[in-house]
C-alpha cells in the first residue's frame, strides 16, 4: 500500500548526475526491521542512490517517502532528523576525540552510549582511546555505533567493508542484523556480494541505474545464473 507507515518507498525516481541519468525510473520499497542487500556492477548507480536518498544529491524526478512523508524537497539535515541516515563510504570518525565522545555526538539519549557499548565489547575495552588509535575494524565498529545512537529508523550503508579484511568485515554483520531485528530497516550496498545476500532477507539487483532484480535474497543466493543475468542487465533473467 502507498505510504505504508514503516516503508522508505521509492517511485519512479530518477538522478542525473554529469552527463545524465544514473538512476532511471527506480520503484521500490524499503521495509523496516529488515536487512536488503543492494548489490550490483561497479558503475551501477548504488552510491548515487544511497546519496539521492540522504540528499546528499538531488533527486531529479520521482517520490520518496519516509513513513509516508514526502521527503526529496527536505534538506539532509531535516531527512536524518526523520531517521534516515547514510553511513558514507569512508570511516567518518573524529579521529581525536575518544570512542565515548564519537558516540556523544551523535547519540539522542545519552543513555544509549552504554547499549551500545554493550554491543560492541570491543569498543566498550576502547571507550575513553582516541578513535585514531583504533584498528580499522573497531573505527568501522564506530561508525555502526554512531549511526545506532542516533535513532535511525532507517540506515543505508555503502561499503562498510573498504579497506577491511573480509574476516575482520565478517565480524560487523552480526551487528548489522542486530539493528534490523531492533527494528532499523537497512539497504545495505556491498561489494562482498555473497556474504551480503547470506545477511539480508531482501535484495535488489541494480544495473545501468535500473533495478533488475527485487526479491529474496536467499533466492539470488541459490540461483547464480539469476544473479549473473541481473548484473548484466536483467535482459535474460529469467520471467516471474
Ligand atoms: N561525482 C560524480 N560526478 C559525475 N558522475 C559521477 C559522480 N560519481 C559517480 N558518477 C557516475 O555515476 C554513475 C554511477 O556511479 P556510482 O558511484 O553511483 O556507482 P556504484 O554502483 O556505487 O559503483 P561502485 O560499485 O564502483 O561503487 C557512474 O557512471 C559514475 O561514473
Ligand atoms: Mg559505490
Amino acid at each position: 500500500m502507498n505510504g505504508a507507515v514503516n516503508t522508505l518507498e521509492l517511485t519512479g525516481v530518477t538522478v542525473a548526475r554529469g552527463a545524465g541519468p544514473v538512476i532511471r525510473d527506480v520503484s521500490l520499497t524499503v521495509p523496516a526491521g529488515t536487512v536488503t542487500a543492494l548489490v550490483g556492477p561497479n558503475g551501477a548507480g548504488k552510491t548515487s542512490l544511497l546519496e539521492a536518498l540522504s540528499g546528499v544529491i538531488p533527486v531529479t524526478s520521482g517520490s520518496v517517502t519516509v513513513g509516508g512523508t514526502p521527503i526529496t524537497k527536505l534538506s539532509r539535515v531535516a531527512r536524518a532528523r526523520l531517521g534516515l541516515v547514510h553511513i558514507e563510504q569512508g570511516r567518518a570518525i573524529f579521529p581525536g576525540l575518544t570512542v565515548v565522545e564519537n558516540l556523544r555526538l551523535t547519540a539522542r539519549e545519552p543513555a544509549d552510549i552504554e547499549g551500545a557499548l554493550e554491543m560492541f565489547p570491543e569498543l566498550d575495552k576502547r571507550r575513553d582511546s582516541p578513535a585514531e588509535l583504533l584498528s580499522g575494524g573497531e573505527q568501522q565498529m564506530v561508525v555502526l555505533a554512531r549511526a545506532f545512537v542516533s535513532r535511525p529508523a532507517f540506515l543505508l550503508i555503502d561499503e562498510m567493508s573498504l579497506g577491511l579484511a573480509p574476516v575482520v568485515f565478517m565480524r560487523l554483520l552480526p551487528m548489522v542484523r542486530r539493528f534490523a531485528e531492533q527494528g532499523v530497516g537497512i539497504l545495505l550496498v556491498e561489494q562482498f556480494t555473497h556474504l551480503a545476500l547470506g545477511l539480508a532477507r531482501e535484495a535488489l539487483v541494480v544495473s545501468s541505474g535500473r533495478v533488475t532484480y527485487q526479491g529474496q535474497a536467499k533466492e539470488l543466493l541459490n540461483a547464480p545464473e539469476l544473479l549473473h543475468a541481473a548484473y548484466l542487465g536483467g535482459a535474460d533473467a529469467p520471467r516471474q
